[in-house]
């Protein structure tokens, strides 16, 4: 059994990845104003990625016959006013999300929910995943965005990010 607690805070969860799509939908609709289409598409397919995550975290909640509940998806109305800002944007936001499924382990932990804090597993590897890519991009930018023929060379970098279906068993 899943503890009511630990059901609550996997529902949570649930709009939190929304928001971070939302967010990261944002940020890619802030670079196709901007002429940036690859930073553009990374942002994309980082939104359909987080998309994803929810969805993990609802089949496993419903398939222990939790009833879900959706909730509203905040408003991602950050006014950005560099590429880099952007980027600083999102690793920040990577930590929270982070902390966020940290917080849900401990108390699985708590409650010696084993299958949870199993489920949870993939989560905390795939959060080590984001923090890394994002601390990137922010070095990539750092070292290399400093003018146009470097950004433009980032550009058709981030242009190639496909996405995939996550690996999710
Ligand atoms: Fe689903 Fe980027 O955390």
């Amino acid at each position: 059994m899943i503890h009511e607690k630990t059901a609550a805070l996997l529902n949570e969860q649930i709009n939190r990845e929304l928001y971070s799509a939302y967010l990261y939908w944002d940020m890619s609709h802030y670079f196709e104003f901007n002429g940036l289409d690859g930073f553009a598409n990374w942002y994309m397919v980082q939104a359909q990625e987080e998309r994803d995550h929810a969805l993990i975290l609802y089949r496993y909640l419903v398939d222990n016959n939790i009833n879900v509940e959706l909730m509203d998806i905040e408003q991602p109305n950050r006014q950005y006013n560099s590429i880099l800002d952007v980027l600083n944007t999102a690793l920040h936001h990577e930590k929270y999300i982070t902390e966020s499924i940290e917080h849900i382990y401990t108390e699985a932990f708590k409650q010696r929910d084993l299958r949870t804090m199993e489920f949870l597993n993939w989560f905390i590897k795939e959060q080590t995943e984001e923090e890394t890519n994002a601390n990137n991009m922010i070095s990539k930018m750092e070292n290399f965005g400093n003018d146009s023929q470097g950004l433009y060379l980032l550009n058709q970098e981030f242009a190639k990010r496909q996405y995939k279906k996550p690996d999710f068993e």
